[in-house]
Formats: structure tokens, C-alpha cells, sequence
């Protein structure tokens, strides 16, 4: 399956990796559009929740998400999600949010609604996308596929400085070990441990790989 006619740096990685801020810096100096579908994984999670659904209960989240409309639009070259119309980015990092988003995003028909929005970025659009399974499952195909990681210490640091309530070893755990989709390595991705790098360390890594691999 080839649907990407326009570019996509694929950005894997566990909970707290520092892949959002790398993924979002390199979208701005490549002037590529910077898609977060872990958020969109979250503005799923909180309408689920929001209709009283129990997250464990993978028919009944399915049937909600599939009634669901749900609009992956772009503002300032950032993705951006409605669902039923409402903006639920101000909501997306609650705690119950990262309690659940795990559990939703392991049901196989919610993947399968969320890949095809998250391909469609593609069609008009060079992409850096960050996510669990980017390069392995949403755009296999694509040459340009980063694993970037840290030690558990170092992306819990991370959390705390965010003053975030987030159990990451349990979501790594869950992300990891789903059926759908899991968390791995893409054979082809290119690995950077983040643990003593900065952001700006991390993001001239990647641009000098994607020079070595030709891209303009
Ligand atoms: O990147 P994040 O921590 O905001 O992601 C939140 C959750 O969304 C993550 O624990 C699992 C899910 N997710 C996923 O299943 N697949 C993705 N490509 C991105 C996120």
C-alpha cells in the first residue's frame, strides 16, 4: 500500500521519549506540516470517556468512535482535531486521559479509523509524524523512520518537569505488549538514545541522516 505521495518523516518512540519537541521542530525548520497522533489518540480517549464508556469495554468504544465524527484538520502547520465539532486540545493531557488513552488505543477498529485520517495527511502535505507506530504500520514505506528513546529515568524527569500525574512504564507496558499495532523498532528506523542530548542535539541528528539519505 503506497498512499504517501508527499514526504513523511516517521517518529517513533515510548511515552516522554522528547519526540513531540524534536517532531515539531524539525516539521518547523523542514517546513513540513507536524502531525501528533498520540493526540489523537487522546481526543478519542476523552470522547469516549465523555460519553461514559468504559475503556476496557473494546465493543462499545468501537461502536463510539465509529459514530464519531471526526474532522484532522491543520492550524499554524500543526495538526489539529474536532470531534462532533468540539476542540478537545486544552483537555488532552488530564489525568484520566493518560490513564485510558492506552486502553482505547489498543481496539483494532479505533486504530483502523484513526491510520486512515492520519494517511490522509499525506495526500497534500510533506509530514514529520510522531507516534508508536508510524513507521511500522501508518507509512511503512516511507525511507525516513526515527526510534528515538531515553532511559526510564530520564523520561520520567521529563514528565515530572511537566508537572504530569503520567504512569509511563504502564503505558510503554500496554503500547508495547497490544496485539494492534504494538510499539517496536521498524527495521529500518534509525535510532537515537535522547538521554544526554537536547532537543536541537536530537534534531541535527536527524537532519544530517535525512541529507545522507537524499532528502531535499
Ligand atoms: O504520544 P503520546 O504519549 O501522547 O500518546 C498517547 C497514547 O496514544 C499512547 O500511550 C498510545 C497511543 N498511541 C498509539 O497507540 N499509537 C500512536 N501512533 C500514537 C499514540
Amino acid at each position: 500500500m503506497r498512499t504517501a505521495f508527499h514526504r513523511v518523516i516517521a517518529i517513533d518512540g515510548p511515552a516522554a521519549s522528547g519526540k513531540s519537541s524534536v517532531a515539531r521542530e524539525l516539521a518547523r525548520r523542514l517546513g513540513f506540516i507536524y502531525v501528533n497522533s498520540g493526540a489523537i489518540y487522546r481526543a478519542i480517549t476523552r470522547y469516549v470517556l465523555q460519553h461514559g464508556v468504559d475503556p476496557d469495554d473494546g465493543v462499545r468504544v468501537a461502536q463510539t468512535v465509529e459514530s464519531a465524527d471526526i474532522s484532522c484538520g491543520l492550524e499554524n502547520n500543526e495538526s489539529r482535531i474536532l470531534i462532533d465539532d468540539v476542540d478537545p486540545t486544552d483537555h488532552l493531557r488530564e489525568d484520566r486521559v493518560n490513564e485510558a488513552v492506552s486502553r482505547v488505543s489498543s481496539v483494532p477498529q479505533v486504530r483502523q479509523i484513526l491510520v486512515a485520517k492520519m494517511r490522509s495527511y499525506a495526500c497534500n502535505h510533506d509530514l514529520v509524524m510522531e507516534g508508536r507506530d508510524i513507521g511500522s504500520v501508518v507509512f511503512p514505506h516511507t525511507p525516513y523512520k526515527f526510534y528515538i528513546d531515553a532511559s526510564p529515568a530520564v523520561r520520567l524527569r521529563r514528565r515530572a518537569a511537566q508537572g504530569q500525574r503520567d504512569e509511563i512504564a504502564a503505558r510503554d507496558r500496554a503500547d508495547s505488549s497490544r496485539r494492534a499495532s504494538p510499539l517496536i523498532i521498524a527495521e529500518d528506523a534509525h535510532v537515537i538514545d535522547s538521554s544526554n542530548l537536547t532537543i536541537e542535539g536530537v534534531v541535527a541528528e536527524i537532519l544530517n541522516r535525512l541529507k545522507l539519505k537524499g532528502l531535499k
